[in-house]
């Protein structure tokens, strides 16, 4: 099933607690019988994310994600299933089937890679640890203030001058020459089949991937001499835009602080670390990517660019600032005294002068309006006009039509121009709806809870009749109010049947698996017999279905997520004996099934009309007379039906 055994997929999960899982991922708190921790995969100040340890399933109240915890890691991690099996399996040490050839030899390559990086990060760290030959990196060192402790945490090294010794110390230790090709620390010589170190005289940054695996280095040069800092190309493990540089230490800080700190240099990041702030990741010099925007998302909802003056200012800069936004992520920009970098600013002022800078740093959109009127020249008619339309665009960006207004008048008040003017023109580019699809603004896309699925909607699943007839009549509204009630109920009894083996048979006997209406619970309903029958226990005698299980047995993900909510819904709360609870459902259901059932009658009625058909006619009269009866009998009615 889906690439794996069931046994192989039976054990990872049984070892894989989705508390445990989860908790790798975002700070979770005990509350009563689950966990809650704020939802990773979207943005909110108050927790709506729920895990449940018995049921072994996580939802959030406030997007909608949800499933088990192989659904937890894709999500997560962004992978496939197949790969969020492995990523499990690794965690729990569990070994799974290989699978083909190709991909054994693809996953020895880069295990050998990863071997040669943590050897070479090794020599590197020795080297300047021990050799002579080093004293002037230990001396660089310490005039730029690091102590050994942050040296030894960050695992700095030294390359010598030389053109092989890396390459002589690790091919003694049986690293194969083509291995270090592939890494590169070693480059192609004009001599066929030789090669030089590609690191010499520099101080070595090493740069690991979020769980601390060395992937690839930077080396700086000691003087002023150019490049300042060579790094590794990108090879299968190292690719810049994945990546961030400190991440693997800097993770816990995150989710202490609810937020990273972007910062342009490794040295940056190192002083920042040095001087506490342990929330400090680099961007490795490149413009931000999305997915290291989703990466920063799973540990934190916000974010703030700590870049020096000119580089903030820089587009590319500013579209990684947005990225960060589209993400889900709340982006500040702090602004560092002009010349400065964050290092230079600890060097200065100490741990207090920068997290100055970092409390004050300002939403995005205040730092885009910024930019926007700065750029003009606001002494002449001309610049001012042209400063307004930049701001307009700016403005016209933010989603929420207060923020819009009070930033407009703001703006307008700087600008010394009519508020009332500005508006009109920021409202008008709004309508145009050009400034907004162009650019998502902060907490644009991603961070907005889903509207309730499809209950009781037009169409809804088992409303056979919907649209014929008349359009919006009373009998409509009714009808659609009494399959909000049948589908609720339909949820409740899904609950319940997973508390009670009981109720399980009793429902299934009942209505069976095609009584449900939403074709979800119809699918849920079935997984769950078929988990109980392959449990190889029958009636009313063996445990109640797994939740999690059920839930694996799903072929789609919407569905998964849909039913993880189920399960872990406040429906049917605090019902008392899960039994009486699931007759009273049952009871929602069968009123349902009379009043469809008359629906039906009436209409025939209406159709047949006069086209004397007397026998038929009197058939569907009798039958009709008795289940109002029934119903009149057996149920109240329901509100705001006749
Ligand atoms: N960078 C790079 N290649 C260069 C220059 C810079 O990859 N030739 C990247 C490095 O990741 C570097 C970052 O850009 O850390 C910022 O560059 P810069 O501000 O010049 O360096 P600092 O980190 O401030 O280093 P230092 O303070 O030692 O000068
Ligand atoms: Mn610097």
């Amino acid at each position: 099933m889906r690439g794996y055994s069931e046994d192989v997929l039976s054990e990872v999960r049984a070892k894989s607690d989705i508390v445990e899982v989860i908790s790798g991922y975002v700070a979770l708190k005990q509350a009563g019988r689950t966990y809650k921790g704020l939802c990773p995969f979207h943005t909110e100040k108050t927790p709506s994310f729920v895990v449940s340890p018995e049921k072994q399933l996580f939802h959030c109240f406030g997007c909608g994600a949800g499933g088990d915890v192989f659904s937890f890691v894709m999500k997560a991690e962004n992978v496939g299933f197949a790969e969020a099996v492995r990523i499990l399996a690794d965690r729990a040490g569990i070994a799974i089937e290989e699978g083909s050839q190709e991909t054994r030899e693809a996953r020895e390559r880069l295990r050998a890679l990863y071997e040669a990086n943590e050897a070479a990060c090794e020599y590197f760290q020795r080297v300047l640890a021990e050799s002579p030959e080093a004293e002037n990196a230990r001396a660089y060192l310490k005039r730029r203030g690091l102590v050994d402790e942050i040296v030894g945490k960050f695992r700095l090294g030294y390359a010598l001058p030389s053109w092989d010794a890396l390459l002589k110390a690790l091919t003694k230790n049986k690293i194969p020459k083509e291995v270090l090709l592939e890494a590169g620390l070693v480059i192609p010589g004009k001599d066929p089949g030789s090669c030089y170190d590609r690191f010499r005289a520099r101080l070595m940054f090493p740069i690991c991937d979020s769980s601390g695996r060395v992937i690839g280095f930077g080396g700086r040069v000691l003087d002023d001499s150019v490049p300042k800092y060579l790094n590794s190309p990108e090879t299968t493990l190292f690719k810049k835009g994945k990546n961030l540089y400190g991440l693997h230490l800097a993770k816990d800080g995150i989710r202490k602080e609810s937020a990273a700190v972007i910062v342009e240099g490794y040295m940056d990041a190192i002083a920042a670390h040095q001087h506490g702030f342990g929330h400090v990741v680099a961007s490795l010099g490149t413009a931000l990517t999305e997915e290291q925007a989703r990466t920063l998302r799973r540990y934190a909802p916000g974010v703030v660019i700590a870049y020096d003056a000119d580089a903030a200012g820089a587009t590319a800069t500013v579209r990684g600032m947005e990225i960060l936004a589209g993400a889900g992520l709340i982006v500040r920009v702090a602004s560092l005294p002009a010349g400065e970098d964050p290092d230079a600013t600890v060097r200065r002022g100490g741990a207090e002068a920068l997290a100055r800078v970092l409390a004050d740093a300002k939403p995005l959109i205040d730092y885009k309006l910024h930019l926007a009127v700065s750029s003009c020249d606001r002494s002449t008619v001309e610049g001012r006009v042209n400063a307004a339309r930049e701001a307009a665009r700016v403005l016209a960006t933010i989603e929420s039509a207060v923020e819009r207004s009070e930033y407009t008048r703001k703006v307008a008040s700087e600008l010394e121009i009519d508020p009332d003017a500005l508006n009109k023109d920021v409202e008008a580019i709004v309508r145009a709806g050009g400034a907004r699809a162009e650019q998502p603004g902060p907490g644009g896309r991603g961070g907005r809870p889903r509207a309730p699925a499809r209950l009781g909607a037009p169409g809804a699943p088992g409303d056979r009749n919907a649209g014929s007839r008349h359009t919006k009549s009373e009998d409509d509204i009714a009808r659609s109010g009494e399959m909000m009630k049948v589908l609720e109920a339909e949820k409740i009894l899904l609950r319940l049947m997973a508390e009670s083996r009981e109720v399980q048979t009793t429902v299934l006997s009942e209505v069976g698996p095609d009584g449900f209406h939403d074709p979800r619970h119809r699918e849920i309903a079935r997984a769950m017999a078929e988990q109980t029958a392959d449990a190889g226990t029958e009636g009313e005698e063996g445990p109640a279905a797994e939740p999690s299980k059920v839930i694996g047995a799903l072929d789609d993900e919407e569905t998964r997520r849909y039913a993880a909510g189920v399960f872990l819904g406040q429906a049917g709360e605090g019902q008392g004996d899960p039994v009486k609870a699931a007759r009273d459902c049952l009871g929602v259901l069968r009123e349902h099934g009379l009043r469809e059932r008359i629906r039906e009658i009436e209409q025939e009625l209406a159709s047949l009309g006069n086209t004397g058909e007397m026998e038929r006619s009197r058939d569907l009269l009798a039958e009709l007379w008795s289940l109002r009866a029934r119903l009149s009998r057996e149920f109240q009615p329901f509100s705001g039906t006749r």
